[in-house]
């Protein structure tokens, strides 16, 4: 792809999926004028309720997506799992400067890592494994503890396995989606990480972007907290800064970026980062950018997408940003009214249910590990603690 073509206020923008990240982004897009269209399968979908339009359709519907591509000028997605043949076959009738090739990068774990190994880049080590025999011989060369993932379809920890001893092997042809036809997969070597971290970068398929490394804490293989900035990254001098940010740049270029793209990271005890996965769209952990950022995540993709220059992203304050899931819904509620510095954002989905995303808060301050720990003490996050 080379520079995404300009394209004026009162185009529009046809996202695939409409979820909480197409709701942000079409909410941008609103502010700068664009119209929007959204295919999602739910009614009302989150993006669909500050959209111009939506049709009613799954994501895998070419027809759909057909349509979608007729009624707008430039196409995106929210999320990586697209037909990436779909919307080969309505470029003639459609802008997509994200192309189709960082989407089918980024839906395979093999091409990911070769890709990102390509370019100089360090991931856990890992082996393509398609049987039980490439299991124990990438275990042989790998070792123990390890991670089994299938090479495509995962998100929030589906579809992986931890093994940790030799027993664990033979548990994986018990276990779905291994046990009968093995789903291809690779094993990676378990990483022994300080913290988890991640970087976005943004780009026009000519000028790329990058905000701060911020510090990412999971619960349950669900993002819990954002720390923005991370401690170690503060200062964009850094090492850690540094080695982010030029991992950002290479592979932003490497893609001829449009749009924006997340990198999670692992830090690790040495202070070297490796990258563990990429997502080619606006991700979870750049939320905080809303209030936190001079330009945030989802503006920087539309800028993307429809060929404007990007300023370079500045850090007004630091931030912490905590997800709300179903279960945090009714707590968190019952204490807005206290909270006058609680940024809460809701994504506006009918069914609330237990670990879904619901919606997220973003607290601007000076101290943000300060923060996370009394947002903690609020007690509305008591299912994720650890034991
Ligand atoms: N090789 C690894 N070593 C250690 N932890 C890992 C490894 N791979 C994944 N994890 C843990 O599992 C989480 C989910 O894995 P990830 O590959 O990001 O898949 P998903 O697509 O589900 O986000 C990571 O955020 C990390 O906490
Ligand atoms: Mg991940």
């Amino acid at each position: 792809m080379s520079k995404a073509r300009l394209l004026m206020p009162g185009s529009t923008i046809g996202i695939v999926g409409g979820g909480q990240l197409g709701q942000m982004m079409a909410l941008r897009a609103k502010y700068m004028g664009f119209r929007v269209g959204v295919l999602d399968p739910t009614p009302d979908c989150p993006a669909a309720q500050v959209g111009d339009w939506q049709i009613e359709a799954d994501y895998d519907d070419t027809d759909a997506i057909r349509q979608l591509a007729e009624r707008s000028d430039v196409l995106t997605y929210e999320f990586e799992n697209v037909d990436a043949d779909a919307l080969d076959a309505v470029s003639d009738i459609v802008e997509i400067p994200q192309g189709t090739d960082l989407l089918r990068v980024t839906q395979d774990r093999i091409q990911e890592k070769t890709f990102i190994n390509k370019h100089g880049i360090g991931t856990a080590p890992w082996r393509p494994v398609n049987d039980m025999d490439d299991l124990r011989a990438a275990v042989a060369e790998i070792g123990l503890p390890a991670v089994l993932k299938t090479t495509r379809g995962g998100y929030d920890g589906h579809g992986q396995f931890v093994l940790r001893d030799d027993a664990d092997i033979d548990r994986v042809a018990q276990v779905r989606p291994w046990a009968g036809d093995f789903a291809p997969s690779i094993l990676e070597g378990f990483v022994d990480f300080a913290y988890e971290a991640s970087i976005l970068v943004s780009g026009n398929g000519e000028q790329y972007v990058t905000y701060p490394v911020v510090r990412n804490i999971h619960r349950n293989n669900i993002l819990h907290i954002t720390i923005a900035p991370a401690e170690e990254a503060a200062d964009p001098s850094s090492p850690l800064a540094q080695a982010a940010r030029d991992l950002a740049l290479r592979l932003a270029s490497g893609f001829q970026l449009a749009g924006t793209l997340a990198i999670e990271l692992f830090v690790l005890r040495d202070g070297r980062v490796l990258v563990n996965e990429l997502a080619p769209r606006p991700h979870n952990s750049g939320h905080y950018t809303i209030e936190a950022c001079s330009i945030d995540q989802f503006e920087a993709h539309v800028r993307g997408i429809v060929g404007w220059p990007l300023p370079e992203p500045r850090l007004l304050s630091p931030a912490v940003m905590v997800n709300v899931l179903g279960q945090h819904v009714a707590p968190t509620r019952a204490l807005i009214a206290t909270h006058p510095e609680w940024f809460t954002h809701d994504y506006g989905k009918a069914e609330v249910k237990h670990d879904r995303k619901m919606g997220h808060i973003t607290v601007l301050t000076d101290d943000p590990a300060a923060e996370a720990a009394r947002l903690e003490a609020t007690g509305c996050w008591d299912d994720l603690k650890k034991d």
